[in-house]
């Protein structure tokens, strides 16, 4: 059969250029830290907006910054980002024309704020959709208090004819309920020509980018606007009570989602999701649970009360119990860890462990069926399958210079109360007896101890008070 390609000619598509704006200082934050690094769910605010940028492939993404200068680059750390620098902030009008020159003539502007961070995907594609026809397209909401926001102004048609600020508002204006989000969509071509004409004659002082609507309307140059979904994807971040306000309404919206998949959440009010939690069937997480960054759970997973876990696999059918905390580690299948168990990066757990109360892993791989249930310390250590370490056992892996590692093979038994001083192996079968220090390595299938001979002294009196 004859091969052949068929050609699907997709639309020309003008270019996009995101210019997100995240100059301010935020005042009102009360902070050294630059507003838009303030951290929402884990992570900061404007690396949320990015994120967001991203995924509408721009063919420029440039970021208008200025308090906290370096220290938001270099946090940002994104060669791809064009980062233009606004010495004063002279308002969001002058921001944008701090980007002007970086920007493509043929292309669409999107405007995004730093401090905004939880736009939607979807919604910057409404508003895109909408300005692909040569239109200025604003981003509204119909806000109950509208206190504070730029209002919508519409003449006896509803055609928009301009925005005005809180603060210019007359009182009849001040009544709209419709805002402006601020995130609107310009062709780029006239919005250089408007940035020129811009003034700052109001009542702040300042460049409103938001001037440009007007100009726009009479110019001739079609207005519309697209509606917000949510009023969080708009929600501007000014305070911390702001910040706290959208922390709890991104979780809530994490909650719901995990319900909707089936998760059992014993309060969705009571739990934290800074990064991305995948779960599989039946997971069932109890209250104050915390995850961060990459988290993934099994089926039957249960996470019990108060755990932390950050960067980590957990195998189908794990029982994590109550104030566990787990960082950077692989979780098998069907084992039991905790209460109070503290797994640290680079820890792998086989199949059908136990990890008991008070136990600290770190940088070991602990082989199946292995049970390490009580107050014991065990870093960079190789552990074998069907082990059994005793309660209070410790390996001895840093001699105050350098990390050594302990190996102990399968099938043995480590007393209670032993100090394994690394390097050290303990071979397959082997037993260790309680209150050994082990210093030199122990033969497989042998009792190895050390430890003073019991003695008992005969007649012994303890001492008694001096009168
Ligand atoms: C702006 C809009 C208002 C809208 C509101 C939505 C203007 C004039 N007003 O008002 O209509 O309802 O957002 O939240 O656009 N920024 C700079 N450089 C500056 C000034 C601001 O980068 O010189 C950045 C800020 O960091 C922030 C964003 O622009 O990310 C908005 O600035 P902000 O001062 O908060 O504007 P609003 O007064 O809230
Ligand atoms: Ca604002």
């Amino acid at each position: 059969m004859a091969a052949f390609f068929v050609y699907t000619y997709a639309m020309p598509v003008t270019p996009l250029n995101i210019v997100i704006l995240a100059a301010g200082k935020g005042t009102r934050m009360h902070s050294s830290l630059p507003k838009v690094l303030h951290p929402l769910a884990g992570t900061p605010m404007l690396t949320h907006v990015i994120t967001t940028a991203k995924a509408l492939k721009p063919s420029k993404l440039c970021v208008v910054y200025g308090f906290g200068g370096d220290l938001v680059v270099q946090t940002i750390a994104d060669d791809s980002i064009i980062w233009a620098m606004q010495q004063e902030q002279k308002g969001t009008g002058h921001a944008v024309q701090q980007a002007a020159l970086h920007l493509e003539q043929e292309s669409i502007t999107l405007v995004l704020f730093g401090d905004v961070p939880l736009i939607r995907v979807d919604t910057c594609e409404r508003v895109l959709n909408e300005a692909e026809k040569n239109v200025l397209t604003l981003l509204t909401l119909n806000m109950t208090d509208p206190t504070g926001y730029g209002r919508i102004l519409r003449n006896s048609n509803g055609a928009i004819v301009g925005i005005v600020e809180q603060k210019d508002a007359t009182e009849k204006q001040r009544q709209i309920s419709e805002v402006n989000t601020g995130i609107m969509a310009i062709p780029t071509r006239q919005l250089m020509a408007w940035l020129q004409r811009l003034k700052a004659d109001n009542a702040q002082g300042e460049y409103y980018l938001t001037d440009i609507v007007a100009m726009a309307v009479a110019d001739g140059v079609a207005v519309t606007s697209v509606a917000a979904v949510d009023s969080a994807e708009v929600f501007g971040v000014n305070s911390k009570k702001d910040l706290a306000t959208l922390e709890r309404a991104y979780q809530k919206q994490i909650a719901e989602q995990l319900l909707a998949q089936g998760v059992t959440l014993a309060d969705p009010a009571r739990i934290d999701v800074r990064g991305t939690l995948n779960c599989g069937q039946d997971v069932a997480i109890d209250v104050n649970c915390v995850f961060e960054g990459t988290v993934k759970l099994g089926n039957n997973v249960q996470v019990g009360t108060n755990s932390v876990i950050r960067n980590t696999c957990i195998g189908d059918d794990t029982k994590i119990a109550p104030f566990s905390h787990i960082d950077d580690a692989e979780i098998g299948q069907d084992c039991r860890i905790g209460p109070y168990a503290r797994i640290r990066p680079g820890t792998r757990l086989s199949a059908k462990t136990h990890i008991g109360n008070f136990v600290e892993i770190k940088n070991s791989d602990v082989g199946f069926n292995s049970k390490i249930n009580h107050l014991s310390y065990v870093g960079d250590s190789t552990v074998g399958k069907d082990v059994n370490i005793g309660a209070g056992t410790i390996t001895c892996n840093y001699d105050g210079v350098n990390k050594h590692r302990t190996i102990i093979e399968d099938g043995a038994f480590i007393g209670s109360d032993t100090q394994l001083v690394a390097p050290v192996t303990v071979g397959k079968d082997a037993t260790i007896a309680a209150g050994s220090t082990i210093t030199k390595n122990a033969p497989a299938g042998e009792l190895s101890l050390s430890r003073g001979k019991q003695v008992t002294i005969k007649g012994w009196k303890r001492p008694s008070k001096k009168g």
